[in-house]
């Protein structure tokens, strides 16, 4: 195969990945209304054999890392510094995500998690890894963008603040875990606001991965984790107006502060 045609097989495939993740995102919110991936509150039989949740965390998300670090030398661009500073934020998040939090689950708490589910989000993060890695890596070059800096550094505010919000509610809640005795009401910071801020903290910051690659990869990502994460924060607000009833503060929203 002549270099000509083996960039262009490379360009179909890579064109043929970002357009499933736009595919998959409205079926994916439409279905989430009906029915919650099984894990969590939201666990149920039928979704075959388990594995401990911190397990299951660092193995379906582990390809963010393999796979990304992986795929990025092969890109024409991957010596850029631009490209390589899209790359450290991707990564810093993911090292979070894979190393980080399923250890402080280990450490903490124990949940059983579907092998099913973990296999979806697997393919999940092979696929967008692959098209978010392949883009800052190979499609774009960020040498020739003169908008670069004040887009990456709007971005990385934005980035920044979403993932300290999503950190910082995850610690509450694996931290009510750890107390034992089921779950709680959480009282603290943006908890008293909505009933999801760790998937509005990680929908903030995906947001602001796109304003940094300014990208159809990066609002492709912010999109589909909007349509995944918004459903389910929805399902559990429900969940807790119907298990804590009257005690769960009135005014208390789902995943947008006020809003919804
Ligand atoms: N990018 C994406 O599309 C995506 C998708 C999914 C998740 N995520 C991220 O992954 C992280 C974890 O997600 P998740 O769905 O597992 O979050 P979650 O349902 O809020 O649970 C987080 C942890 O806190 C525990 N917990 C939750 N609420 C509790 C309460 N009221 N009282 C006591 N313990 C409580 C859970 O225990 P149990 O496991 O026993 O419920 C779990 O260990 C989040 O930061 C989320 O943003 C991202």
């Amino acid at each position: 195969m002549s270099p000509l045609s083996a960039s262009s097989v490379d360009a179909t495939i890579y064109h043929l990945c970002l357009l499933t993740l736009y595919l998959i995102s409205l079926p994916t919110f439409l279905a989430l209304h009906f029915i919650q991936a099984p894990y969590g509150r939201h666990r149920r039989s039928g979704w075959g054999p388990t594995i401990p949740s911190w397990l299951s965390w660092l193995l379906m998300e582990s390809p963010t890392i393999f796979f990304s670090l992986l795929i990025y030398p092969f890109g024409q661009f991957s010596s850029s510094l631009r490209s390589f500073s899209l790359l450290a934020v991707f990564l810093l998040h993911y090292f979070h995500r894979t190393v980080v939090y399923p250890l402080r689950l280990r450490r903490k708490t124990t949940s059983d998690f579907p092998i099913s589910v973990s296999l979806m989000a697997f393919s999940f993060n092979l696929l967008n890894s692959y098209v978010q890695t392949r883009w800052i890596s190979n499609y774009c070059d960020y040498g020739l963008d003169e908008w670069f800096r004040g887009r990456f550094s709007g971005g990385m505010v934005v980035f920044g603040f979403g993932m300290v919000v999503n950190v910082k509610s995850d610690l509450v809640l694996v931290g009510l875990k750890a107390q034992g005795g089921g779950y709680k009401i959480p009282r603290s910071g943006l908890f008293e606001l909505v009933s999801s801020p760790n998937y509005l903290g990680e929908i903030i910051e995906w947001l602001g991965w796109a304003i940094m690659s300014w990208s159809w990869a990066g609002f492709g990502f912010f999109l589909y984790t909007s349509c995944n994460l918004v459903p389910r924060a929805m399902a559990n607000h429900n969940w807790y107006l119907e298990k804590f009833k009257d005690e769960y503060p009135k005014n208390r929203k789902a995943i947008i502060p006020f809003l919804y």
